[in-house]
Formats: structure tokens, C-alpha cells, sequence
């Protein structure tokens, strides 16, 4: 693998910034610094040191990024900007995609990554990882309602959904939504449900992440270590 990319996908930097950092001798490989980004190692054995500190090679990459509005949830999209679009150039080559899907105007934690078998445990319906939205309705929410949500609902289309939990706020116009499931715009078809309209929805969980409060919309970071192993053990 290159210098530059194993730099990227392990998250000391991006690309780009591997050139830069690489010609002012940033980098060593086996205690030699590396003269060019197009320099060759082999991830597994080699011993990288970026800016004085070791690193640790992962074969995956993972992203947390706190989804804007008007993007979709999608690799590619003909028509709008995606998550991936938001990620730099030399990211949005790679096999990186959404791990789920938030509507468009759904904003909040998004979780990215290239680890296909981990996405595919996370979502899948067995799996019950649990998913926490802020919302805001158009009409106050009563404590019935709430009970109606908690022992599930029947959606337009007859599909019976999974009980939920639910916090009104003190004014019953919002709360938290907690959803051990994830079916096409389940929220806006279970406040439909109740003759109400979803008017704000945010992600601020997914599993054992957290939204991370110091990214601004449309920002993004990589996992650390501990979210990493957090997320590898959820089951
Ligand atoms: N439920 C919805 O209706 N939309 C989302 O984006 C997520 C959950």
C-alpha cells in the first residue's frame, strides 16, 4: 500500500496533507524517513511513525459524521449531494458508504465505513441496535399518544412496528424517540399514525456512538479506538 493512502485510511491525515507532511520528513517507515508519498510498505508488518507518534494500521476505515441537511444517505445520488460527497476528494475513491440511512432532512449522527460484514450485522433486523432521535412535532403529543407509540403502531402500509420508547418534552411539542428498528421513514409514518407530522428529526445515537456535539453539521471525524472496539463488540 502506498505511504499516502495507509496515512488516509489510518487516519493520522488526509492525502493530501500526507504530501505536505511527507516532504517536510514526518514520516518514517522502519525508522527511515519516507521521501515520497508514493513510497510502498505492507500495512501488516511495517512500523510507520507519523509526527513522532507510532501507528496503528486497521484494515477498515470509520467515520462519525454529523449529517446536514439536504443530503442523502447514499454513495452516489444523480440528483443530490451525498454523505460521501461531503467526505475530501482522495476519501470519496475508496469503498466508503452510509451504514444505514437517515432521510434528507433527518440531520445527526451518521455512521461511514468501509467494513461491509460489521454494516450488515448492524442493520440487520436481529441485530436490535438501538437508535436515538431528538424530534419536534406539529401538534402537542398526549400521554396517550405516548403509550399508543411505546406498544407499537400500525403503519399506512399494515406493517405492525416493534414497541418503542418515547420522552415528551414538558410541552409534548418534542422528546426522544428510541427505535430497536429501522424501516423506510418510520418515525414520519408512526407520528402519521397519530394524526401528527414529524417537523425536526435528529440522530443522536446509534448503538454504543454518540453524536459527538463538537461537529458542526456537515463536519465529520474518525472513530477512536475505544468507539471502535465498542462498535466491533456490539451485538
Ligand atoms: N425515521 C424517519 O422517519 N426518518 C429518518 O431519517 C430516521 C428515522
Amino acid at each position: 500500500m502506498r505511504i499516502d493512502r495507509y496515512l488516509g485510511v489510518t487516519g493520522c491525515c488526509t492525502r493530501t496533507e500526507a504530501k505536505k507532511i511527507i516532504r517536510a520528513g514526518g514520516v518514517t517507515v522502519n525508522g527511515v524517513t519516507v521521501k515520497s508519498s508514493d513510497t510502498k510498505l505492507d500495512p501488516d508488518t511495517d512500523k510507520v511513525v507519523f509526527c513522532g507518534s507510532p501507528v496503528t494500521y486497521r484494515k477498515y476505515t470509520y467515520i462519525l459524521m454529523n449529517k446536514p441537511e439536504g443530503v442523502v444517505s447514499a454513495t452516489e445520488d444523480g440528483k443530490d449531494r451525498t454523505v460521501i460527497d461531503l467526505l475530501p476528494a482522495d476519501m470519496r475513491k475508496t469503498d466508503l458508504f452510509p451504514c444505514g440511512r437517515l432521510d434528507k432532512n433527518t440531520l445527526g449522527l451518521m455512521l461511514i465505513t468501509d467494513n461491509g460484514e460489521l454494516a450488515h450485522r448492524l442493520l440487520a433486523p436481529k441485530s436490535h441496535v438501538s437508535k436515538v432521535y431528538r424530534y419536534k412535532s406539529k401538534f402537542p403529543m398526549s400521554e396517550d399518544d405516548a403509550k399508543r407509540f411505546e406498544n407499537g403502531l400500525t403503519l399506512e402500509d399494515g406493517y405492525e412496528t416493534k414497541p418503542a420508547k418515547i420522552k415528551l418534552d414538558d410541552d409534548g411539542m418534542g422528546g426522544e424517540i428510541v427505535l430497536v428498528e429501522g424501516k423506510y421513514h418510520q418515525i414520519k409514518r408512526m407520528l402519521e399514525a397519530l394524526d401528527n407530522k414529524i417537523t425536526y428529526l435528529e440522530r443522536i445515537s446509534f448503538g454504543p456512538l454518540m453524536l459527538d456535539t463538537e461537529l458542526k453539521r456537515g463536519e465529520w471525524r474518525y472513530l477512536t479506538e475505544e468507539e471502535i472496539k465498542e462498535l466491533e463488540a456490539h451485538k
